[in-house]
């Protein structure tokens, strides 16, 4: 991702969460992908020191727009903020110039409608003429028309939890993650609107020319982080008759490393790389096949 002389002025600009729950984990993809940063005083802007690539750090909700105005040529939102402003947008009959890259691996929640504990709920049908607060008037307007049910929203901008025991509404949407919140405020989850991910973004701009392999090289290490992740490197000694029936067990493995074991006729140390999630339920069938000494190790990095 170095840069070229004749290039050394434009740089790939990221936008991303400044605080809450993407914040820190949108910041360490980056640096996974080998990124260095120094941050300017207000740490609001990270300089790349060994890429063409800055880092803009501000509030979830403004990233989509720093997209449409191509201040920022990519950013890392919850799909529930790109699809909120997406329609939003498509309702005043703006464009909304920004499409999704990749799916990330971190910040599931899902936007819920939530009613008062004690209260029942059987269906989309018994919202009908009632008022929800949301920070979500685009995906709710959009949930209820889908139903065909005519109620109120109530827009407000943050502690829309407290609104059902203030009155100013009946029931909510909002995000939901651990349900914490909504257990504090004598809520109960009572229908899943929408699931959600963090996701990249693209800006609807035209990228510099000289800027597009920058984003290539950035997107392929991205691949290569979210792979190893997932991955793991397993080591074991085995049975030599149990080769097959062990290869069936390690999920995701294509083909393992058989080495000789150093006085042992009948048994082989195995090596894999497993690309898929490795649970103590496959160590135990693992077990159960006549493996001993398995060892579980984090793939720092990858490159198909
Ligand atoms: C959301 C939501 C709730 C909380 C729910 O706010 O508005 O307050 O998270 O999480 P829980 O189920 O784990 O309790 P968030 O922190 O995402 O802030 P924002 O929507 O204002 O960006
Ligand atoms: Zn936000």
């Amino acid at each position: 991702m170095e840069s070229s002389p004749a290039t050394s002025s434009k740089r790939l600009k990221i936008a991303v969460q400044k605080s809450g729950r993407l914040a820190d984990a949108s910041f360490h993809l980056l640096e996974r992908c080998g990124l260095t940063f120094a941050r300017s005083k207000d740490k609001l802007f990270c300089y790349g020191r060994n890429v063409p690539v800055d880092v803009l750090l501000v509030r979830d909700d403004d990233i989509p727009q720093l997209l449409v105005d191509g201040v920022c040529d990519l950013g890392v939102v919850g799909q529930n903020v790109a699809e909120e402003q997406r329609l939003m947008r498509t309702q005043r009959g703006e464009v909304a110039d920004y499409g999704t890259l990749k799916q990330l691996d971190f910040g599931a929640c899902r936007l819920s409608l939530a009613v008062p504990e004690m209260e029942s709920f059987d269906g989309p049908q018994d919202l009908e003429g009632k008022r929800i607060a949301t920070s979500y008037p685009g995906l709710t307007g959009h949930y209820l028309k889908q139903h065909g049910v005519n109620a109120r929203i109530v827009r407000l901008s943050g502690s829309v939890e407290i609104a059902p025991s203030m009155g100013t509404a009946d029931v909510i949407t909002d995000l939901v993650s651990t349900g914490t919140t909504l257990r504090a405020n004598h809520l109960r989850e009572a229908e899943i609107i929408m699931k959600s991910t963090a996701v990249l973004l693209r800006s609807g701009q035209p990228l510099d020319a000289s800027l597009e392999p920058v984003l290539n090289r950035l997107l392929a290490r991205i691949d290569g982080v979210l792979e190893a992740q997932e991955s793991k490197y397993v080591m074991l000694h085995a049975p030599k008759s149990r080769l097959d029936q062990i290869r069936e067990i390690l999920p995701g493995a294509e083909s393992p490393t058989v080495l000789s074991l150093e006085g042992q006729d009948d048994r082989v140390a195995i090596h894999a790389v497993c690309r898929e999630t490795v649970f103590w339920e496959h160590l135990e069938e693992l077990k159960a096949a006549g493996a001993s000494a398995v060892l579980v190790l984090p793939v720092e990095k990858m490159l198909a």
